[in-house]
């Protein structure tokens, strides 16, 4: 959410900045807006909406000078404007944010009463404001940065620019992550490796409450308590920070149609070389009495398909929360429970500070994450990665497959150690986990037919998803990713809550996608599926052929997937689901990569 980049370099920086706020798109695209410092002289150039109108406006009015900040915008505080796009600049100050400054109204008073005034909407401002405030009161640059920071409530990221300084920025962190960049007598800073990654592999991740004085000779760096801290330096795999199309004309076409791979790689990561075994080091869920799963969103309905594997794999009590209410409603948790974070980026605000609620209220925290680097990842007792590859499409598509496969892997594990499941049960099931990327590159070859579907789809204006038991959770993330790409309002029930209340919905104008394989409950969702059509409801029917062949009858339209095993449909059913999200949006002409008012990452509460 929000990205930032900062360089002091050796070469014109706007074009360097721009470049990477092309990388860091995805993390919003509300405004954007760059600054930096010529001939000891700071200025900026700002443009509402995506990155381009930014490029466009530098064409006619360029910005020189070789050290300089940039920003993309999620807004939180005040609409999307030039006025309130960063970067914020006061008198010699120029300010880029990620995160919220949640004492920023009392801090505005208090600015406003020194006679300063204000010309945005943003939180943002006052940070601006308040370093320019100590500098008029003869502090330098880095002592106002300083005391600025000192004075700030709530999670940030900041890197600040001085007027008539060429050599100096301030970085800092306190919620939200930033790195910094180390180059040959340049230095860099930005909010993730994959903004930097063309311009240096080598990165200091800054840790919680860090600050950071970088010139181009290097960067010092001070903990939370202000005492120099020794961080160290990695080297980041350019490999790992690739963010091209590939020929696609999507970055989520190209991410779900990875997911064969992506899944192969992860299962042969966690699985012994013969294919056989678990290869799980450090997990034993022996004396574990309850699992507590947190996440949002996407991640948060993988959390809810595994609830149902742990417990029948496992005999395991699980509880599924969202994070943002996980955190507040300060729940009791058990010694001997372990307490599980899902989260792609490892960075979601709320998932984090659940995390932290967590912490010394459970035997473990165990971090299932995409992002190895990430706070989540690195606050935990232990870090599993997923192992999609980098994730740009702001709907989460391959990393919500790579979260439930590894989740289905430990819930097998769970079912091992605690005597539920035997060798034969458990080589049975990794063979059916083994058979997921080939059925998968099958249903992908769907792609054609769900196309014809999603043209009708595009029309409707209500769409229902329903499912039951790990189904269930899917049809939420069907409906999820539908709504989020294609504007179009959908929502999840499980099968057996339609004829509560959602049934009064039904007419023949709203298709009511039915994701149904031939498992244990086939009989049951697909009763419910009548019910439906008695009300005149058009059906689409996803399942195999089986189920096709036995309840395909009278359905507007059916979709026929390979068969797969139980319990683990729900890995499988996500393509349909995704592509039929997918395809529905092209059709509406809707930006699916980057969807109207979201962004990827979302670092605030
Ligand atoms: C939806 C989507 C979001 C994320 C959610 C959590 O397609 O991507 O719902 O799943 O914001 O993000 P992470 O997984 O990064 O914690």
């Amino acid at each position: 959410m929000c990205g930032i980049i900062g360089i002091l370099g050796h070469h014109e920086a706007a074009p360097l900045l721009v470049e990477a706020l092309k990388r860091l798109e995805y993390r919003g695209y509300d405004s954007a807006g760059i600054a930096t410092v010529n001939k000891g002289r700071l200025d900026r150039r700002r443009a509402v909406g995506k990155l381009v109108n930014l490029s466009d406006l530098l064409v006619h009015e360029p910005l020189a000078g070789k050290a300089g900040i940039g920003h993309t915008r999620w807004a939180t505080h005040g609409v999307a404007t030039v006025r309130n796009a960063h970067p914020h600049k006061a008198g010699p100050v120029a300010v880029v944010h990620n995160g919220i400054i949640e004492n920023f109204r009392e801090l505005r008073a208090e600015i406003a009463e020194a006679g300063y005034a204000f010309e945005s909407e943003t939180d943002t401002e006052t940070v601006a404001l308040l370093a320019q405030l100590y500098m008029a009161r003869g502090m330098t640059p880095v002592e106002a940065a300083r005391e600025t920071l000192g004075r700030l409530h709530g999670a940030f990221a900041l890197c600040f620019l001085f007027d008539g300084e060429e050599d100096l920025m301030i970085a800092a962190r306190k919620g939200s992550p930033l790195a910094i960049g180390h180059g040959d007598g340049e230095m860099f800073v930005g909010s993730d490796a994959i903004a930097l990654a063309p311009l240096t592999d080598r990165i200091t991740y800054l840790e919680e409450g860090d600050w950071a004085v970088v010139t181009r000779k290097g960067a010092q760096i001070y903990d939370a308590a202000g005492r120099l801290a020794n961080r160290s330096e990695t080297r980041i795999q350019i490999d790992a920070t690739r963010v091209e199309k590939a020929g696609y004309k999507h970055f989520m076409a190209k991410e779900i149609a990875e997911q064969p791979v992506v899944l192969a790689d992860a299962l042969k990561h966690y699985l012994t070389a013969d294919g056989k075994a678990l290869h799980l080091p450090g997990v034993d869920f022996t004396g574990v009495d309850r699992l507590t799963l947190v996440a949002c969103g996407t991640a948060s309905y993988a959390c809810h398909v595994a609830k149902y594997w742990f417990e029948r794999l496992a005999g395991l009590p699980v509880d599924v929360d969202v994070a943002s209410e996980f955190r507040y409603r300060e729940p009791p948790l058990s010694p001997a429970s372990w307490a599980v974070f899902v989260s792609q980026s490892g960075e979601t605000a709320d998932t984090l500070a659940a995390l932290r609620y967590a912490q010394d209220k459970v035997a473990r925290t165990l971090a299932v994450v995409n992002v190895p680097t990430s706070s989540i990842a690195r606050e935990s007792d232990l870090a599993l990665p997923i192992l999609a590859g980098v994730e740009i499409g702001v709907a989460s598509t391959k990393a919500f497959t790579c979260q439930l496969l590894v989740l289905a892997l430990l819930a097998l594990k769970a079912g091992r150690d605690r005597g539920v499941l035997d060798d034969a049960a458990l080589a049975g099931h990794l063979e059916t986990l083994g058979t997921l990327p080939g059925l998968m590159n099958h249903t992908l070859g769907l792609s054609a037919d769900i196309t014809r579907v999603a043209e009708k789809l595009a029309e409707a204006q209500d769409i229902l998803f329903l499912g039951r038991g790990p189904m269930f959770p899917l049809a939420l993330e069907g409906a999820l990713k539908l709504k989020e790409i294609s504007y179009i309002h959908a929502e999840g029930y499980a099968s057996g809550e339609l004829k509560h209340g959602p049934i009064a919905l039904i007419d023949q104008h709203v298709p009511v996608i039915v994701l149904a394989p031939r498992d244990g409950l086939f009989d049951k969702t697909v009763s419910n599926m009548q019910e439906v059509m008695a009300r005149h409801g058009k059906v689409l029917l996803l399942s195999d052929a089986a189920g096709v062949a036995e309840a395909g009858q009278g359905c507007w339209k059916t979709l026929t997937l390979p068969e797969v095993a139980e319990p683990f449909a729900p890995i499988l059913y996500a393509i349909p689901a995704q592509l039929l999200a997918y395809h529905t949006a092209i059709a509406k002409g809707t930006d699916v990569d980057q969807p109207r008012n979201l962004a990827k990452s979302v670092t605030v509460e």
